[in-house]
């Protein structure tokens, strides 16, 4: 009997999200239609208090304010002026319109018209809002309404194994798709970290193994790189090497797991959040199995070292949108990663308006 091969699950095709488009749209509106259906981080969750705050996902505004029933995301407009809501205050599970005290519930509808107490109001009076989850300190939401990806699985968040540590936003003038291909890159740690935890005399790639998995692709990189600051003794190049393990959730966040000898264990969510087409804004969530003791602010600065070199490579490739016909760039060996990373994002019907 031949064998048959039961091909691997692979994250499917999202349907065209065909709501309206933001205003000043600054993507190419098939690649809007396709990233509206995925889960993004837009907030840091412990800064959306009692204020409404206004975030920007995909060049749509949206304020978020938080209720007793978690955390509300919608237009930051008004219905009867234009006003942004973020203007305005929260009472209650109520947010307020700065302009004419239109008060608007939890779920979008309008409550209370101050100038005509007691009139009916019109259905129509309803912001649009969108579904939000706070994982991982941060505020993700779903333009489209309908993910086609559950969340980026991080469980060890909620380890008590593990320390964990949020730095602050990082916001780059490039593209998501520039940022997260840069962090799936193996090839620069010699040339842009030699300050840190790369050695300009251990440039060698090794091969390793990328394959794909139902939220994206898993690459597994061991290298003899260390993951601390060279300068400390525990740097000492492991004889077994260190290993990498990229995860990556399509479109643009990855975890990465970095596996050291001694046991101790590394773990960096990169989930590069598309404020508009050249606007990136990235959340990283950092969490360590070492150090526990040790407080969190050294471990955030020197991730923060490391990810300031990256910006600026990140911020000065040209063109900015990644290309994905393979034949626009020259890869090597050591892409490996990024060129099944462009083939996934075309095949998710990305990219088909980009040009070089
Ligand atoms: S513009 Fe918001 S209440 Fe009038
Ligand atoms: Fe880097």
């Amino acid at each position: 009997m031949p064998e048959t091969l039961t091909p691997a699950p692979v994250l499917s095709v999202p349907e065209p999200f065909m709501g309206p488009l933001p205003r000043g749209c600054t993507f190419a509106e098939s690649d809007w239609r396709i990233l509206a259906n995925f889960w993004f981080p837009v907030a840091v969750a412990d800064k959306v208090r009692d204020q409404p705050v206004s975030v920007t996902l995909l060049d749509q505004k949206l304020v978020l304010y938080r209720t007793s029933q978690g955390v509300t995301a919608a237009n930051d407009l008004c219905l009867h002026r234009g006003v942004p809501l973020s203007m305005g205050w929260v009472e209650g599970d109520n947010i307020i319109c700065r302009y004419h005290g239109f008060r608007y519930g939890a779920q979008g509808q309008c409550l209370e018209i101050p100038a005509h107490p007691g009139a009916a109001i019109p259905p129509k009076l309803c912001l649009q809002t969108y579904p939000t989850q706070e994982r991982y300190g941060l505020v993700w939401t779903c333009l489209s309404g309908r993910p086609a990806a559950p969340l980026p699985a991080l469980p060890e968040w909620d380890d008590p194994d593990y320390q964990s540590a949020l730095p602050e936003p990082i916001d780059l003038k490039a593209t998501a798709g520039r940022q997260l291909e840069g962090f799936l890159d193996v090839a620069h740690f010699a040339w842009i970290h030699d300050q840190t935890f790369g050695d300009r005399n251990n440039p060698t790639v090794p091969g390793y193994d990328v394959e794909k998995t139902p939220t994206g692709l898993r690459a597994r990189y061991r290298s003899t790189v260390g993951n601390y600051l060279r300068q400390e003794e525990s740097t000492a190049a492991p004889e077994d090497g260190v290993l990498r393990t990229f995860d990556v959730y399509l479109p643009f966040t990855a975890r990465l797991t970095i596996d050291m000898p001694d046991g101790a264990k590394m773990l960096i969510l990169d989930s590069a959040s598309p404020v508009s087409a050249r606007h990136t804004r990235l959340f990283p969530p950092l969490l360590r199995n070492y150090d526990k003791d040790q407080p969190v602010e050294p471990f955030i600065a020197y991730n923060n070292q490391i990810f300031n070199k990256d910006t600026s490579i990140v911020e000065s490739q040209y063109p900015e949108d990644l290309p994905l016909n393979l034949l626009d760039e020259v890869h090597i060996r050591a892409d490996k990663t990024s060129i099944a990373y462009r083939q996934e994002l075309g095949r998710l019907g990305l990219g088909l308006t980009y040009t070089t």
